[in-house]
């Protein structure tokens, strides 16, 4: 482990001066991103944050102030399991590829930077969030996610770089160049073109979104090209915590609602500067249908490639008997004629729709928590999430309507009903309007609960940024 370096790593890095030199030219390229499109202000200010140090299980990261510049953005991969032959797919048993096959550099330069323009994507949604944090404790988060999306894009632009040549260092300066929104150079995939500018957003994307990258990187954790397995094993470990944000966070709000429903007369949360639970769910229906769009076609032969070449597997492959996966089928609901009926399709081409039922089954689990957060406080609403067919803009239900429990709809059933199950402009002007900052040390805002517990061991009043004053 070489933490001295100008890049922090542990793939040995000074022992290969050209890819040393080149990822050096990259650097500074980096950080004057992250000054243009990382948080804006508190660039000054010291966050206690974590910063991976080593991939040790008993101990990876260190916790410190440290001002956001200066963060320690390293290259780490996971260490080699016992040598593993190929998991699936039409490789099985085989060595795993040290290297890039010829033929599947196209393809896999494909997946690494699809799953790269994410990470800053990300990062540039948030900028403007640490503005109106509801307390220091979730000032600091925001910001130990954002450190760590950089960090993942560094993961990337080191595969990138190391891998792939010059096609590779073009890709890793494009990704400094997209920003999310513009609609000239848009970042890749829709959803990261979708402004975080409130908080309740933030929580979403983080439970949602994020939710999709983990579900990502674990299909690829067991990637026959093994540097790519074991950096995104090692991402894995960073993405738990950024997880934890989004589903903790909705369960404050919840939970907050929910103690404010109950005191106040007639039942209304934002009379009391709370955010309604039926606020919330539109928010839910808004950011589970635009997630769930991320795993691609439900009927994809991208998918059965990839599968295929042993380059992506399932959410866990070992749980299944079966790793060719070629004479199972698959049965999914089609629309035909305005009606819904079963067809059953190769497995392999449906692995997109596999994935994104390992997604809807965690999300299911985590609305079920805060439901329970609800019924605790002897309220008898519940919240759900809609069904995968809801406002889908990709995918085989693209173009038509459905309900948010999944019955077809004409167009005009739909849009008599959008503002009931989705944000209007109102919803987001209240939503906006709670947006105050909360900057005293152990402080909430109104519409959200404290956490249970502080960051590793600390107290909830901790102050987990110091304010350079002079910036303020
Ligand atoms: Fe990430
Ligand atoms: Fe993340």
């Amino acid at each position: 482990m070489s933490l001295t370096d100008s890049i922090p790593n542990n793939v040995d890095l000074a022992s290969d001066p050209k890819l040393l030199r080149a990822l050096e030219k990259w650097q500074p390229n980096f950080l004057s991103w992250w000054r243009d499109m990382g948080p804006d202000g508190f660039q000054e200010d010291k966050i206690w944050l974590r910063t991976a140090i080593s991939v040790d299980s008993n101990g990876w990261a260190q916790y410190d102030y440290v001002k956001m510049p200066d963060y320690r953005w390293g290259i780490f991969l996971a260490e080699r399991k016992e040598e593993r032959p190929i998991q699936f797919g039409d490789h099985i048993g085989k060595t795993p590829w040290a290297d890039v096959p010829g033929e599947l550099r196209g393809i896999l330069r494909r997946i690494i930077v699809t799953q790269a323009h994410t990470e800053p994507a990300s990062v540039e949604q948030q900028r403007l969030l640490g503005k109106t944090a509801p307390s220091l404790y979730d000032l600091r988060n925001l910001f130990q996610v954002n450190v760590e999306e950089g960090r993942h894009l560094w993961a990337m632009v080191h595969l990138l770089h190391q891998y792939f040549g010059r096609d590779g260092r073009e890709e890793a300066e494009a990704l400094l160049e997209r920003r999310s929104g513009d609609p000239d150079k848009p970042r890749i995939l829709q959803t990261f073109n979708e402004t975080t500018s409130e908080w309740l957003s933030f929580f979403m994307f983080t439970m949602f979104t994020d939710r999709d990258g983990k579900y990502q990187l674990a299909s690829l954790s067991e990637s026959g090209f093994d540097p790519l397995a074991r950096c995104t094993q090692f991402m894995l470990t960073e993405e738990a915590f950024h997880l934890f944000c989004g589903e903790t966070g909705i369960d404050r709000v919840v939970r907050k609602s929910a103690e404010l429903t109950a005191k106040d007369p007639n039942g209304d949360a934002r009379k009391l500067g709370g955010i309604d639970i039926p606020t919330i769910q539109k928010w839910i229906n808004f950011w589970f249908s635009s997630a769930v769009e991320l795993f691609g076609g439900e009927i994809s032969s991208n998918a059965a490639d990839y599968f295929a070449t042993g380059l992506k597997g399932r959410y866990r492959e070992d749980k299944y008997s079966d790793h060719v996966a070629m004479e199972n089928i698959y049965s999914m609901d089609v629309l035909e004629d305005g009606r819904l009926t079963k067809r059953e399709v190769p497995m392999r081409t449906a692995l997109n729709e596999v994935l994104r039922d390992e997604y809807v089954e965690d999300c299911e689990r985590a609305v079920r928590k805060w439901n329970k957060t609800i019924e605790a406080a002897g309220l008898s609403e519940r919240l759900f999430l809609p069904s995968r067919r809801f406002n889908r803009s990709m995918g085989m239900y693209a173009g038509f309507h459905f309900s948010v429990t999944g019955e077809p709809l004409t167009r005009e059933q739909f849009e008599a009903k959008r503002d009931e199950w989705l944000p209007t402009a109102a919803d987001r002007a209240y939503v906006q309007s709670l947006m105050k900052p909360v900057y005293e040390p152990g402080q909430f805002a109104s519409w959200i609960a404290p956490p249970l517990h502080g960051v590793k061991g600390t107290p909830i009043d901790y102050e987990y940024v110091k304010f350079n004053e002079r910036e303020r």
